[in-house]
């Protein structure tokens, strides 16, 4: 049987064993998806023991996805601009990466909400590794503008920086912030604290879009910010959660399951 594996620490709580065994079911794939809690300093060990016991590839979290990034022989041009890299393949016995989570938030948004992002305002928020890891998926969308902000303006300039020959991306403190933006997307951690950015009236009118890269059984901090101030149109991120599932999916069986049931059972199990 064809083994797969999520590896982070911690990662009991992962849903990606949930979600992979309900794609599997769902097209007929045979295979096996757990998840594996490396020791903090084992990551390369583990990965290595996984494949050499005929695992066909891994998923990578928190806190191992740069590390992944420097550990594999070939990255994909979008893990080399991510920093990052969250899937991990075999191509022959060349050990590969590259990254889901842009391409996962990107499906997210155009198929499962709807939005056409082309000629769009949109405004990240943060400046972390999340961020970096969705801006060339989003910037492909071709948006009217993508500004970043962050709470330290300095690594919100150095993304821009590097993105620039993708789009119309720019860097702009919290503070200068001239709305609307027809979609915020906020990729820090700040909801993990229960806080919100300290971000200025008027960015958001009753017609954006936010998005939070967080997701929970109740709603973020930051949705509940945003529906505070009229915006209809709140959403989180566990449809990226089970969008960048696919993405993995699809490249590892050359299959696109369907992701609409395994949201709504994901959903439901909150
Ligand atoms: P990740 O890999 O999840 O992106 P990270 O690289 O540590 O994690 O980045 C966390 C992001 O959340 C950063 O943009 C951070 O802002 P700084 O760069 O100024 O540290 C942001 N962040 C964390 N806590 C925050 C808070 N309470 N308010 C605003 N931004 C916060």
């Amino acid at each position: 049987m064809d083994r797969y594996a999520v590896v982070g620490h911690p990662v009991r709580h992962s849903k990606s064993p949930f979600i992979h065994a309900r794609f599997a079911e769902q097209t007929g794939q045979v295979l096996t998806y757990t998840a594996i809690e490396a020791p903090l300093d084992g990551f390369a060990h583990t990965v290595r023991a996984f494949l050499a016991g005929e695992g066909k590839g891994l998923n990578v979290t928190v806190p191992f996805k740069e590390e992944a990034f420097q550990l594999v022989e070939h990255r994909t041009p979008l893990a080399e601009r991510a920093g990052a890299v969250n899937t991990l393949y075999l191509d022959g016995d060349t050990l590969c990466g590259t990254t889901t989570d842009g391409i996962g938030l990107v499906r997210d948004l155009v198929q499962n909400i709807g939005l056409t992002l082309q000629g769009q305002r949109i405004l990240v928020l943060g400046a972390g590794g999340a961020v970096r890891g969705v801006l060339e998926p989003l910037l492909k969308q071709d948006p009217a503008t993508l500004v970043i902000a962050n709470r330290t303006h300095a690594k919100a300039e150095a993304l821009a920086t590097i993105f620039d020959d993708l789009g119309r991306v720019e860097a702009c403190p919290f503070d200068q912030l001239e709305g609307p933006f027809d979609l915020v997307i906020n990729g820090t951690a700040a909801s993990l604290q229960g806080d919100v950015p300290p971000l200025p009236d008027g960015i958001v009118s009753k017609h954006s879009y936010t998005y939070d890269m967080m997701y929970g059984k109740d709603v973020t901090p930051f949705g509940r910010w945003a529906e505070g101030q009229g915006v209809q149109n709140v959403h989180d991120g566990l449809g990226m959660l089970v969008e960048q599932a696919a993405e993995s999916f699809y490249l590892w069986r050359g299959v696109r399951p369907r992701t609409a049931p395994v949201l709504e059972a994901l959903r439901k199990g909150l």
